[in-house]
């Protein structure tokens, strides 16, 4: 089944992807353009691939592990719908799912 997402440009453009189910969000993100590192490919070790869920889909997304909230801690610009695009798996629930990018992505760890 087929999955729509929908990114929220740093310039407040909505781009809209279809994606199937069981792709990441990171990947989708990417291919669609999205200005998002993920330099950690999935790793959890960067939190490049930040990005902020709006608050109507956030409740709907599995309960992030104790290592997906200590990234999002370092994440530049990180609020109380932060998530780790990498960890987020879509299911046929998430269809519609709209997320923001940060302005600022960038990995600050390796400077
Ligand atoms: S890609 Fe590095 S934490 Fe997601």
């Amino acid at each position: 089944m087929s999955v729509t997402v929908q990114f929220i440009a740093p310039d407040g453009t909505t781009i809209r992807a279809e994606a199937d189910e069981g792709d990441n969000l990171l990947r989708v993100a990417q291919a669609s353009g999205m200005n998002l590192e993920g330099t950690c490919e999935g790793q959890m070790a960067c939190s490049t691939c930040h990005v902020i869920v709006t608050p109507e889909w956030f409740g709907s997304l599995a309960e992030p592990s104790e290592e997906e909230e200590d990234m999002l801690d370092l994440a530049t610009g990180a609020g109380p719908t932060s998530r780790l695009a990498c960890q987020i798996d879509l299911t046929g629930d998430l269809d519609g799912l709209t997320v923001r990018i940060p302005p600022e992505s960038r990995d600050m760890q390796g400077i």
